[in-house]
């Protein structure tokens, strides 16, 4: 079973940190996906379990065997690049029996295992090509079927699709959640694409600077991120993150509006004030709009406000022309962190699902410049 332990792992390179006490349970038969900036650590992480890279210090742990120090031969782990690392003068039959032939697998069975996974992942009719004469997706299928033909406990994927184009590198992930499907294994999948992570892992893990951010479910990081990076890196326009000072409380406790730096909310959980009062229960915000976008179902707009710029997003409704606009935010949307960017849970106002909001339940009554 390809359950994966990292505990208390670090790696130097020299004299820099660039994996810091990093602990991560990675669930057998789970698509875990490692998600980050560039140069955050992802491909390092990738490494030290494939055995590719040690460990400064830590334990890794594969299927509840210690793997330190056991090269990556022997770890039963596969792993795909994003460059495909195939071997240029052999055909495609050829780069998928290499690493057959290493292992002694006797010719029979080689072939039997060949023809099975080529079929898989739709290489059949390209057996006798090279390399050079493929395409980047049917590249990226060798590679692949390179990988399978080792059945590992572990597929290991250090951005797989980066070198396709957008039409092909949305079929490939489509093909990569079936055959994870199909396989049962364990998938760990590096991207620097947000959009690429929340479509394809089951389980996600935001990495910045060499450590975790948070590891959670597509949907939790999006309700319930743990802080001010979790929260703005996942979403498309990100979290709107705003300097809190400006905004007058009334019913906040006085320890927590002491802790609260900045509040956030999603461009999609702002709705524009149309005309009349909305009786929605919230924030109200005004400002001009300085950008307009339409795209089709849904419009951004990008609004100056006294506490600065904030970007929203509406669906079925007209592009709104007008330049001074009020939005409402309801303060169930609506997030707090504190000084050093952790979420200030404590202070916000969540709606239980049978509870209606009234107006005494509401935390804040707030006046601001240019708005209702
Ligand atoms: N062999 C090496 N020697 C020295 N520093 C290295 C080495 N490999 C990686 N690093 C450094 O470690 C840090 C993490 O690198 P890593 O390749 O893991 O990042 P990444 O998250 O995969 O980034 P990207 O999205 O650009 O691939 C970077 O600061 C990088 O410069
Ligand atoms: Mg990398």
């Amino acid at each position: 079973m390809g359950k994966i332990e990292l505990k208390g792992i670090s790696k130097f390179f020299k004299q820099e940190e660039v994996i810091k006490d990093l602990d991560l349970t990675i669930k057998d038969g789970s698509f875990t996906v490692l998600v980050g900036p560039s140069g955050c650590g992802k491909s390092t992480t990738l490494r030290m379990i494939a055995g590719l890279d040690d460990q400064t210090s830590g334990d890794i742990w594969i299927d509840g065997k210690r793997v330190n120090g056991v090269p990556p031969g022997m770890r039963d782990v596969a792993m795909v690049f994003q460059n495909y690392a195939l071997y240029p003068t052999m055909n495609v039959h050829d780069n998928i029996e290499f690493g057959l032939i290493n292992r002694k697998v006797p010719k029979k069975e080689r072939e039997a295992l060949i023809a099975d996974i080529a079929e898989i992942v739709g290489l059949s009719d390209y057996m006798k090509k090279k390399p050079e004469m493929l395409s980047g997706g049917q590249r990226q299928r060798v590679a692949l079927a390179r990988a399978m033909v080792k059945k590992p406990q572990v597929f290991i994927l250090d951005e797989p699709l980066s070198n396709l184009d957008a039409k092909l590198r949305h079929q490939m992930r489509t093909e990569l959640i079936q055959l994870h499907k199909r396989l049962g294994t364990t998938f760990v999948y590096v991207t620097h694409d947000q959009v690429e992570a929340m479509s394809m892992g089951d389980e996600i893990v935001i990495m910045n600077k060499g450590v975790i951010q948070q590891a959670a479910s597509p949907l939790e990081l999006y309700n319930d991120p743990a802080n001010m990076f979790a929260a703005q890196f996942i979403g498309t326009p990100a979290m709107n993150i705003l300097p809190y000072k400006g905004l007058q409380l009334h019913t906040l406790s006085a320890s927590s509006k002491e802790d609260i730096r900045h509040f956030g909310f999603r461009p999609e959980h702002a709705q524009l004030n149309l005309g009349q009062e909305t009786s929605v229960e919230g924030l109200r915000i005004g400002g001009e709009i300085m950008t307009r976008e339409s795209l089709g179902a849904e419009n951004i707009y990008q609004i100056q406000s006294s506490f600065g710029m904030f970007s929203i997003k509406t669906f079925l409704a007209p592009l709104i022309l007008d330049n001074m606009v009020t939005v409402t935010v309801p303060y169930e949307h609506l997030y707090y962190f504190d000084n050093s960017g952790m979420r200030l849970r404590q202070a916000e106002f969540r709606v239980a699902s049978n509870e209606p909001v009234t107006s005494e339940r509401a935390l804040e009554l707030i006046s601001v410049g240019g708005g209702v």
